[in-house]
Formats: C-alpha cells, sequence, structure tokens
C-alpha cells in the first residue's frame, strides 16, 4: 500500500516471458501460448499493469525502476493446489502404505500443532521453503487445532501472500489427541471462517480430511456449514489407494462409491477440490465433471506413496478441471519442477507424453482454475496479481550443457522442468514485491 497521495512505485521486469492465451491441452501452441524472447512486465502495487516487448514498454514508462533478468523465464508463480503444511518436518518417511503412514508418521507429526508455538513455526518454515521453489500460492490443510489455521493465515499475511487453507476435520480412526466431533468441527470450522476468509489474500476451505476419518453426522455438520457458505472452497481426498477404497465402502455401506460419500452430505460442488483421484468409476467421472469440480494431481505423492497412475489425458478430454499439486508430506518435494517432472514420467508410463508447455500450465493456470482463481492469478497478464516467479533456464552445469543445444524455448525450458530444482529460481515476486 502506498502512502496517502504518492503514487505507487513502478517496476518495469525485463527478461523473456511467457503467458498463456488459451488451454495448451485444448489449443494449438502458437495460439495458447506466448512467448517474448525480449519481454517486459510492468508492476504498479499489486498488480500486473501491462506484459508486451521491451522495446514497446521501457519507452512508455522511462521513470520506472528496471530490473533486467536478461534471459530468465518470467511467468506467473507457481500454485500447488493441495498441500498440508503440518506434514513439513516429516516428508520423506519410508516404507508405507496410505494408512500405514498415515498411522505412522503423519498423526503423531499432527499433534504436535496443538501448540501455536509450534504450528507457527512450521508455517513460516513452510512458506520460506516453498517461496525458494517459486511457488506463490498453496492450498493447505492445517491439522484439528484452530491455532494451526491461525498459525498458518497469520504467516500468509505477514508475507502479503495468496492462500487457501482450512482446519482438518476427523472424528474417528484417529488417535484421541486429533479428533473433533460433528459439533466442534462445524463450530470451530465457522468461527475460523468468519476470522479468515476473504481477509487479505486469505480464503478459507472447509477441510474434512477425507471419508475414513469422519462420521456420516460429522459429513452431515461441514455439508451444512458449505451450504450456509457456498464462496468458500471444501478440500478433501478422493480414491488414492484401492484399499482405500475397500475400507471406505466398508464404512458406508449405502454409498454408490466413494465419491459419493460426499455427494450425499452436500460435499460436492464446483468449489469442491479432490485431491488424488486416481481409482475413478465411470459414474465419479460424470459427476465430478457435471459439477465443474477440482481434481488435484499430486504425482510426487502418487509414486512415493505407491498410489497409483493418474489418468490426466482421460480426464482432461472430458474436460476435467485439473490442478496440479505437491501434497507436501505424502509428496516427496517442495517443489513444483519436480512436481511437473513426475506428472511428466507418469504421462509416460501412461503413453501420454506432456509438453512442457501443458506442464507448466497445469502447475499455473490448472491449479487456479481448480481453486477458482484464476480471474486473479496463474497468469502472466495485464490485470492479474503481482506473483511471479523468474527461471534460470540454465541453474546447473548439467541443465545449462542441454539447454545450450536448445533448437526453441521449449526445448530451453523441458531440462529445467525435469531436472531443476531450487538452484533454478532466479526471483520471486510476491503481490509486487520481490521475495
Ligand atoms: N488421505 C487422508 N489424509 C491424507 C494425507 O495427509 N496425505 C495423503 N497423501 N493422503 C491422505
Ligand atoms: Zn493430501
Amino acid at each position: 500500500m502506498s502512502d496517502a497521495g504518492t503514487p505507487p512505485q513502478t517496476t518495469l521486469l525485463l527478461g523473456q516471458t511467457l503467458s498463456f492465451e488459451a488451454n495448451p491441452f485444448d489449443e494449438p501452441l502458437e495460439t495458447a501460448v506466448r512467448h517474448e524472447t525480449s519481454g517486459a512486465v510492468l508492476i504498479r502495487g499489486g498488480v500486473i499493469a501491462a506484459v508486451g516487448s521491451a522495446d514497446t514498454l521501457r519507452p512508455l514508462h522511462p521513470t520506472a525502476r528496471v530490473i533486467d533478468y536478461g534471459k530468465g523465464l518470467i511467468m506467473a508463480g507457481f500454485v500447488d493446489a493441495h498441500v498440508h503444511y503440518p506434514q513439513t518436518a516429516i516428508i520423506a518417511s519410508w516404507g508405507k502404505r496410505l494408512i500405514d503412514w498415515l498411522n505412522s508418521y503423519t498423526f503423531p507429526e499432527e499433534m504436535r500443532f496443538a501448540s501455536k508455538t509450534y504450528a507457527s513455526e512450521i508455517a513460516n518454515r513452510y512458506l520460506d521453503l516453498t517461496t525458494a521453489h517459486g511457488t506463490t500460492t498453496v492450498a493447505s490443510y492445517c491439522t484439528i487445532h484452530p491455532v494451526s489455521v491461525d498459525a498458518f493465515f497469520e504467516a500468509a499475511q505477514a508475507r502479503g501472500q495468496r492462500v487457501v487453507a482450512g482446519k482438518t476435520c476427523m472424528d474417528r480412526n484417529a488417535p484421541d489427541g486429533l479428533q473433533d466431533t460433528a459439533q466442534t468441527a462445524y463450530d470451530q470450522s465457522k468461527q475460523l471462517l468468519s476470522n479468515w476468509h476473504g481477509v487479505d489474500r486469505l480464503d478459507y476451505a472447509i477441510t474434512p480430511r477425507f471419508s475414513p476419518t469422519s462420521t456420516p453426522e460429522q459429513l452431515e455438520a461441514v455439508g451444512a456449514l458449505w451450504r450456509e457458505h457456498p464462496d468458500c472452497l471444501m478440500q478433501t481426498h478422493l480414491s488414492e489407494q484401492t484399499d482405500e477404497i475397500d475400507w471406505v465402502l466398508g464404512l458406508f455401506p449405502d454409498a454408490r462409491d466413494y465419491l459419493d460419500t460426499y455427494e450425499k452430505f452436500g460435499l460436492l460442488g464446483a468449489r469442491g477440490l479432490y485431491g488424488h483421484a486416481i481409482h475413478l468409476t465411470d459414474r465419479e467421472k460424470a459427476r465430478l465433471a457435471e459439477y465443474g469440480a477440482g481434481i488435484v494431481h499430486c504425482p510426487t505423492s502418487n509414486t512415493f506413496i505407491g498410489s497409483g497412475l493418474f489418468d490426466l489425458g482421460g480426464l482432461m478430454a472430458q474436460g476435467q478441471r485439473v490442478g496440479l499439486a505437491t501434497d507436501t508430506g505424502g509428496g516427496s518435494s517442495f517443489s513444483m519442477l519436480r512436481t511437473m517432472a513426475a506428472a511428466y514420467e507418469i504421462g509416460q508410463l501412461r503413453h501420454n507424453p506432456l509438453h512442457a508447455a501443458q506442464l507448466l500450465w497445469l502447475a499455473t493456470q490448472g491449479s487456479a482454475r481448480a481453486l477458482r482463481l484464476d480471474d486473479r492469478i496463474g497468469n502472466l497478464r495485464g490485470g492479474m496479481e503481482a506473483d511471479l516467479v523468474v527461471l534460470d533456464l540454465a541453474s546447473t552445469d548439467a541443465i545449462a550443457q542441454r539447454s545450450a543445444q536448445a533448437k526453441d524455448i521449449w526445448e530451453s525450458i523441458f531440462p529445467t522442468i525435469m531436472m531443476g530444482d531450487d538452484r533454478a529460481i532466479r526471483a520471486v515476486w510476491i503481490n509486487g514485491k520481490a521475495a
């Protein structure tokens, strides 16, 4: 915010620029993507005021502060559509499948978030790590403790960051110290929502963890809360592992399938986010498409926990609204570059090689669309919020020697997608400020 009477500072970033004009899953690259070798991005306050060629924008803004990133690639910051910030300290825990992994590593760690001090320490550590990896927005699960939600929103608010988060609700099949009830899940979520939703750049997501850890009464209660606040997102997990699905069908004998355990209680909607969604029935796919619900692909998690191969090609062909996510700490990385690489590898195993443009679209526009925030973030266009990443496309010797052979921008970017890490992040801008 500028002082009264002082116009907001104008900054001109120079470098290569990449913007999306359309979805590269639907349109040819030539019309879907706009790339400028000598591009410029004008930032005024927290907003992207203009994107164009350096030759056009420089003379129009002679007093702007200029930052020249040379061959650096300026694009929208990464949007990570499904994470668990409380799992930061247990990322890369060995050898378990989903339910054992939750019981052995995740639940004991999540108990620690009863302490606001610990929650704040991890929230800040998590946001430091993700910013260093070029991620500017995340949608995070917290724990059952309201202080874990306060800690996360406070940390993001202090950084001017756009985030989505919510209190994880669980009233069965979890340790005593990690359970609420149908009533306290409703009451605490409602209170947090009224404290945080729409404040600065923060949005609340109603967050039943997944059907096995909620009774029908709890799903009913949070479904009622969503009906009262339909502008909120709702995030949960869906059909991640086959033994999990068997468990769900045993717990909900009247349900037609896993999605039906949500649908029955009003927990299926356009602002619903369904993480993983690997083993879907035709009915589930049809219902998700009908509602335009968000499906979140978490590829490093799916290989790390051994969940299965997400059918991105099939779901995109149906017009589903798919985003991309690390799923830390079930996912094995904080990096959306590594996540794009894993999506590519899973695509290869399904005989569906994804183009670099499609991977970058998923990590920005795709996730922003799933979060229903694509009118504000996830693209480098005038009027969007100024959340940007600048990639160094020659960040290591191994990448530099490969990109030196590149014949076009895509060959130049792809080695960074496949081999890049936080060393490839040359700069990050959040809300119009260098982070
Ligand atoms: N299903 C329910 N909770 C979780 C979680 O924390 N991580 C993953 N990967 N799947 C889940
Ligand atoms: Zn998850």
